[in-house]
């Protein structure tokens, strides 16, 4: 069997949260690729359509529903939606993520600490448990969150960010303990640098990028590209390996 058919998604329904655009995008068009029907989501309507306008062209199954992760009522929107348009949920992943702070942690304001920990911890919880009773219902489901080697080892100036990653991390070993009954499989992917928007500001800036290099040499730097070769291993029916571990890359 060539890797193709190992890791067939068709007939597989993929949410993935902050698709429009980075990882989150590079994820989608891989579960996509793999036959996976995909649910581009980001905050914009209009950044989603163009995605999945992208990816239709393309051959590729997809649909956009934004949602605004921190908000339940947009949460439950794109569970409903999903549903309603596409029948099912197999896949979730959690992708979408902020760190809108760089600094030492005891400057930062508690209004941030809130934000960043609802958007990056508590989102991906909540929307898990949106998606719970969908997977139930097959008897089988993955949930693939993505945290990041800041959840491991801390880098600089990025304290809250690590410490909401590292929660995800245990999020993630909760969710597989406790849902593998169901058939649910839970796992983690844990990027380095990776170029997108997101981190452009580490970088784009050659100093920054060699303190962070030399701060942990063992960190891969990349593109985009890649971590969704991850998803699809993970989302296909691979129960046998990477159930409650995290994938370091
Ligand atoms: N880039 C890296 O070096 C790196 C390393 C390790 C881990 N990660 C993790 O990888 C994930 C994706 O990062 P990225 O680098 O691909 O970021 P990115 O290129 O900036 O893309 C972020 C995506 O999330 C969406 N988004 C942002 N806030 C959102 C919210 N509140 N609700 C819903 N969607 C939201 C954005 O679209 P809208 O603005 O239209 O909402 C966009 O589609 C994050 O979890 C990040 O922590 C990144």
């Amino acid at each position: 069997m060539n890797t193709d058919q190992q890791f067939n998604l068709e007939g597989k329904v993929a949410i993935i949260t902050g698709s429009s655009k980075g990882i989150g995008k590079a994820i989608a068009k891989g579960l996509a690729e793999k036959g996976a029907q995909v649910v581009i989501s980001s905050r914009s309507q209009d950044a989603c359509d163009e995605v999945v306008k992208e990816f239709t062209e393309q051959g590729l199954k997809a649909i956009g529903i934004a949602c605004h992760i921190g908000k339940e009522d947009q949460r439950r929107v794109l569970v409903d939606q999903t549903i309603n348009e596409l029948g099912r949920i197999d896949i979730l992943v959690n992708n979408a993520a902020i760190n809108p702070v760089f600094g030492p942690i005891e400057d930062v304001d508690p209004a941030i600490f809130d934000k960043i920990m609802d958007v990056n911890v508590k989102a991906p919880w909540a929307l898990s448990n949106l998606v719970l009773p969908h997977m139930q219902e097959h008897k089988n489901g993955s949930i693939i969150n993505i945290a990041s080697v800041e959840a491991l080892t801390p880098g600089l100036g990025l304290g809250l960010y690590s410490t909401s990653k590292a929660a995800i991390l245990m999020l993630t070993k909760n969710q597989a303990k406790e849902w593998g009954q169901y058939g649910i499989r839970a796992n983690a992917i844990c990027p380095g640098l990776i170029q997108t928007k997101f981190s452009a500001a580490l970088w784009t800036n050659e100093k920054l990028l060699n303190k962070v290099q030399k701060n942990d040499s063992k960190r891969s730097h990349g593109t985009a590209r890649g971590n969704d070769r991850y998803c699809c291993f993970i989302s296909f029916k691979c129960r046998c390996i990477h159930d409650r571990r995290s994938i370091h890359r």
